[in-house]
């Protein structure tokens, strides 16, 4: 409570300059830029590591992002298509942390199926954009919603054509899955192209989370300043944050870390990407945080709020229209843990009661299982990923060879 009436009066003491920001034209949604070396191909590094073959494929979205795939095409692929997305601050290198035995992305491509991995516009192995610079504060304008409408709609529609088939199987862990219910939602017309849809802690409704109290304590300050002092370089958020560590670790930091986990100790060297706790942000856009921080807020699975005037002229209501679970009609497996703080047990069985009851619902509760397990933990393979693979098969039509 201490650090609350303190975070009050830094907020407090900020408002004086609140007229400075508004004179500033600029508008940043990156909070911290990567300047270190980054190794662009990371997975496939990774991958050949452990043995395994892949093609490094780029991507390209309706608005000009150019996305890194990773394909692990088997000899003959009867079975169709998988497509494993990461969550935030990741890329595709999620999928190997647990080594060749453990992972996922290994155990779909031993058992037959065509396996790909995509990266979003935030991950470091993304080529970027054909237009914008990955430095400016222009390409980093995006939330969840884009990732889903934009990036994921191109992949998989890219997968569809390379592969000749009509539907894809979708295993999507953390953000992955906010992204793909605004997809379903949004364009109702990929229900369609999907044979399953795998979801590994999806956020969704996170008011039950660990760090609801922050998000709405923050919320009354929001609509005293405009949209650009929160949003630019040095804003508020960014020097509370500076102060306040802890708090702002458990707000965004713990939405997802890649922590010094398996992987280091597994295979060092210099593809390693080890990241340094919380603060280290990385390969995120202030507007991905902020969009969940309203989402725990205000309790409701909604669309970006831009405030009062801007909502009004981009949905024509104020506030932002919730996003249209109803339209989901995509079989859909959840997969959650009792244990996990960012993507609260409570959340995900709210989720589970909106989604239409036309096609089947799947829910596993995993005991003992936290936000990072699901990617991290040895004890997925034979829990969370063994459950993944039996519905994916449940919902595979094998093709018939010509
Ligand atoms: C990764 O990229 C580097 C530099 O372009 C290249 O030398 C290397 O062979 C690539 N590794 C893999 C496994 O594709
Ligand atoms: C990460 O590594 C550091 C030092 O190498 C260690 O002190 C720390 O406990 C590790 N953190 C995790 C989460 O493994």
């Amino acid at each position: 409570m201490i650090v609350s009436a303190l975070l009050l009066i830094v907020l407090l003491s900020g408002a004086p300059h609140a007229s400075a920001y508004q004179v500033r034209k600029e508008i940043t949604f990156n909070w911290i830029r990567d300047s270190r070396n980054v190794v662009r191909n990371q997975t496939a590094i990774l991958l050949q590591n452990d043995g395994y073959a892949s093609d490094r494929l780029k991507v390209r979205t309706a608005d000009g992002y150019l996305l890194t795939v990773y394909r692990m095409q088997p000899k003959k692929s009867r079975l169709g298509a998988v497509l494993l997305h990461h969550g935030i601050r990741q890329s595709s290198d999620m999928w190997t942390v647990l080594g060749p035995k453990r992972s996922l992305a290994y155990q779909l491509y031993e058992a037959g199926y065509d396996v790909w991995l995509s990266n979003s516009r935030a991950s470091p192995e993304t080529d970027g954009h054909e237009r914008l610079d990955r430095d400016s504060d222009h390409y980093w304008d995006f939330s969840f919603h884009e990732i889903g409408t934009e990036d994921l709609s191109a992949v998989i529609d890219h997968i569809l054509a390379a592969t000749g088939r009509k539907t894809l199987h979708f295993v999507g862990y953390s953000e992955a899955g906010s992204a793909v219910l605004a997809l379903l939602s949004e364009l109702p017309e990929y229900n369609r192209k999907m044979a399953s849809v795998e979801l590994l802690a999806p956020p969704a409704f996170m008011q039950y989370g660990q760090f609801s109290w922050i998000a709405r304590m923050v919320e009354p300050f929001r609509k005293l300043f405009p949209w650009s002092v929160y949003y630019t370089r040095d804003a508020l958020p960014t020097q509370i944050c500076t102060l306040f560590r802890n708090e702002c670790c458990s707000l965004f930091g713990q939405m997802n870390d890649n922590g010094n986990g398996t992987r280091t100790q597994r295979s060092p060297g210099p593809a390693n990407r080890p990241r340094d706790g919380c603060f280290d942000l990385e390969d995120v856009s202030l507007k991905q945080l902020e969009h969940y921080r309203q989402i725990i807020a205000s309790g409701r699975f909604q669309q970006f709020n831009y405030g009062y005037s801007a909502n009004l002229h981009r949905y024509k209501r104020d506030p932002p229209p919730d996003y249209c679970l109803w339209d989901v009609t995509a079989r859909i497996s959840l997969h959650y843990g009792n244990k996990d703080k960012t993507v609260d047990w409570r959340g995900v069985e709210m989720l589970a009661r909106k989604l239409p009851k036309v096609a089947e619902l799947q829910k596993t509760l995993y005991k003992g299982f936290n936000h990072r397990d699901f990617y991290r933990n040895p004890r997925a393979q034979e829990t969370v990923y063994a459950n993944v693979l039996k519905s994916i098969k449940r919902h595979t039509v094998v093709a018939t060879l010509q």
